[in-house]
C-alpha cells in the first residue's frame, strides 16, 4: 500500500465513525505525516496530547478557522490548554470542547490501565463514535483493555515509498543548497532510492544530510554509506540484520546440487516468468549438520543473485511482553517487504518456532509458527526465504510438507572433493600462496570434517605460523587437524540419526 492508499484508508475509518485508531509505532513524525496529509483534504482539525506538553492543537494542523481572538479556548495554534496534562483533565476537556477533530495522543495505552481513566475514555469513544471525531493512539506495544480493544482499530503505517524518499532527499538537497555539491545522474539517484527503502523518512533525511555533509559532496560514493547506515539502524530495530549485495563476499566450497538448482530458480524472478503467470520461488529449507555450511549457504545465495539479505534474529522476536511475538514477525515482514525483491534469512528455524519451544512459552511459538505458515503460504512479493535447521526433530511435520517450501535441502558432512573446495577458498584467504600446502594430504586428514573445523584447524595453524615466525605449511596443518576431535566422533550418533532422517526425503546439496 502506497503512502497515499494508507491516508485514504484512514480518511474512510474516520469519516465512517471509527472512535478509536491505534497506531503502533514509535515514529510519531510518520504519524505526523498521516494525520496532517489525512485531514488536509478534510478539513478537519487536529490536536494532539502528551503527558509533557499537555492538549494543544497541532502546529501543523490544517484547519485556518480558528486563528483569530475570537478562537475557542485552545485552538489557535502551539499553545497547550492549561490544566490538560493529566489524563482523566485532558479526557474531560475534549469530551466538552464538542468539536469535531481528530485528538492525537502520544503514547497513551499504558495510562489506560488506570480504571478511571479507561471509563473516562471510553465514554469519549462512546460520544465520538456517533460523529467524524477520532482518537489516535501512537506508541509501542499498545497492549489495550479488552472494553476498549472493543472498539478500536489498528492501523499499519506503511515504510516509505520510492517517492517519498525521492522527496526527502530533495528535501535535504534544497535545506544543504550552496553548502554542498550534488553530483547525482538520474541513475545514481534510482540507486540511492533503492539503497534508502526499508529506512523511515527521519532516518532518510538524517543519513543523506550526514553523507553529504560529511565531505561537502552527494555523489554515487554515498550509497556505500547509506547501506552501511541501513544496516545499522535496522540493527538497532532489533529484528533484522541487513547484509547488503554490495559487500557480499562469502564463498561457499561445495554444494554443487544447489548451486545448480539457484541457478534454475534465480529465472523465477524474471520478467518472462511474470508473462508466463510462473510464480517466483517461495523458498528453501537447509537441514543438516552443524558447521557445514548452512549459513553460509543462504550468503551465498544472495551474493549469487545479488539480493540483499535481511536475517531474522528470531530470538529477539520473542519480546519481553507475551503476545508481541506475531506483531514483531509481521514488523520484520513488513520491513522485508519493502526491500524487495530481497532475501529473508531465517537461521536455526527450530529455535523460533520448534516444537521444543512451544510448550515452554505457553504455545507462544506454535501462534507464532501458524502466523509464519499461513504468511509463506500466501505472499506475494518477491521475497526468497531461506531457512535452516540443525534439528530436525524439533521441527513441525507442518513445515516439512510439500509445498511448503519450494525444495528442502540436506547438508551432510564434505565428501573429499567438497573438502578440497573448502581448504582451497581458507587457505587462500590467508594470502600467503599455496605453494606451501599439499591440498591431497589435507583431504585425506579431514575425512569426517565439517567445513567450520577445516576452517578452525587452518586458522590455529596461520596463528602458531605467525608466533613461530615461520610460513604456515601442510605439516603445521596437520598437526592442527590431529588435536581436533570433530563432531562426527563426538556426536555420531545424533548425526547418524539426522542422516538416516534426512536422507530419504530431502534432496542432497551435492
Ligand atoms: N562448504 C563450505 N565452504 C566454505 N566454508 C565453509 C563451508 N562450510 C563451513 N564453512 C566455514 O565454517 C563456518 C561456519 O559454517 P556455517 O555456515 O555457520 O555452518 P552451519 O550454519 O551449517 O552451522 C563458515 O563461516 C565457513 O567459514
Ligand atoms: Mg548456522
Amino acid at each position: 500500500m502506497s503512502f497515499k492508499a494508507s491516508v485514504q484508508h484512514f480518511q474512510t475509518l474516520v469519516t465512517s465513525f471509527h472512535p478509536v485508531v491505534i497506531i503502533d509505532t514509535v515514529e510519531e513524525e510518520r504519524v505526523q505525516g498521516l494525520i496532517s496529509a489525512a485531514c488536509r483534504d478534510m478539513q478537519m482539525a487536529v490536536f494532539e496530547w502528551s503527558i509533557a506538553q499537555g492538549l494543544m492543537r497541532s502546529p501543523n494542523s490544517p484547519d485556518n478557522r480558528w486563528q483569530n481572538e475570537y478562537a475557542p479556548p485552545g485552538a489557535r495554534r502551539g499553545q497547550a490548554l492549561p490544566k490538560t496534562a493529566e489524563p482523566i483533565d485532558m479526557l474531560r476537556h475534549i469530551q466538552e470542547m464538542n468539536f469535531k477533530a481528530i485528538f492525537w495522543l502520544k503514547d497513551f495505552a499504558p495510562h489506560l490501565k488506570d480504571a478511571v481513566i479507561a471509563r473516562q475514555f471510553r465514554e469519549v469513544a462512546e460520544q465520538f463514535s456517533h460523529n467524524r471525531s477520532t482518537l489516535v493512539i501512537s506508541g509501542s506495544g499498545n497492549t489495550l483493555p479488552a472494553e476498549i480493544a472493543h472498539d478500536a482499530v489498528y492501523f499499519d503505517i506503511k515504510l516509505p515509498e520510492p517517492e517519498e524518499l525521492y522527496e526527502a532527499v530533495s528535501d535535504v538537497v534544497r535545506v544543504l543548497k550552496g553548502r554542498v555539491k550534488v553530483e547525482l545522474s538520474p541513475e545514481d539517484i534510482h540507486v540511492l532510492v533503492k539503497a534508502l527503502q526499508g529506512m523511515t523518512l527521519s532516518q532518510t533525511r538524517k543519513v543523506i544530510a550526514y553523507a553529504a555533509l560529511h565531505d561537502g559532496k552527494l555523489n554515487a560514493d554515498d550509497v556505500k554509506r547509506v547501506l552501511e547506515r541501513k544496516a545499522r539502524v535496522i540493527h538497532e530495530e532489533g529484528l533484522l540484520d541487513y547484509f547488503p549485495a554490495e559487500t557480499n563476499l562469502a564463498q561457499l566450497g561445495g554444494f554443487e546440487g544447489l548451486k545448480r538448482w539457484l541457478g534454475y530458480a534465480k529465472v523465477g524472478f524474471t520478467p518472462q516468468a511474470r508473462q508466463y503467470n510462473l510464480p517466483a520461488p517461495k523458498g528453501i529449507l537447509i537441514v543438516g549438520i552443524q558447521g557445514c555450511g548452512k549459513s553460509l549457504a543462504a550468503k551465498t545465495i544472495a551474493r549469487q543473485w545479488q539480493l540483499p539479505l535481511l536475517k531474522l534474529d528470531a530470538g529477539r522476536l520473542y519480546n519481553k511482553y507475551v503476545g508481541e511475538s506475531d506483531k514483531n514477525f509481521r514488523r520484520a515482514v513488513t520491513m522485508a517487504e519493502t526491500m524487495a525483491p530481497c532475501i529473508l534469512w531465517i537461521d536455526e528455524i527450530e529455535k523460533s518456532m520448534g516444537q521444543s519451544s512451544g510448550e515452554a512459552d505457553g504455545g507462544l511459538s506454535r501462534r507464532l509458527f501458524g502466523y509464519f505458515l499461513t504468511w509463506l503460504q500466501e505472499k506475494s512479493q518477491e521475497i526468497f526465504v531461506v531457512a535452516t535447521a540443525n534439528d530436525l526433530s524439533a521441527i513441525p511435520p507442518e513445515l516439512l510438507r510439500k509445498g511448503r517450501f519450494d525444495e528442502i535441502f540436506f547438508v551432510d558432512l564434505p565428501e573429499a572433493d567438497e573438502r578440497r573446495d573448502i581448504l582451497h577458498i581458507h587457505l587462500d584467504r590467508r594470502q600467503q600462496g599455496l605453494q606451501n600446502f599439499s591440498l591431497e594430504e589435507l583431504v585425506v586428514a579431514t575425512d569426517g570434517f565439517s567445513g567450520a573445523e577445516i576452517e578452525q584447524a587452518v586458522i590455529t595453524a596461520h596463528y602458531r605460523a605467525l608466533y613461530e615466525n615461520r610460513p604456515a605449511d601442510t605439516t603445521l596443518v596437520i598437526e592442527e587437524i590431529k588435536r581436533t576431535v570433530p563432531l562426527s566422533i563426538t556426536r555420531r550418533e545424533d548425526i547418524q540419526r539426522l542422516r538416516t532422517l534426512a536422507q530419504e526425503r530431502f534432496v542432497a546439496v551435492r
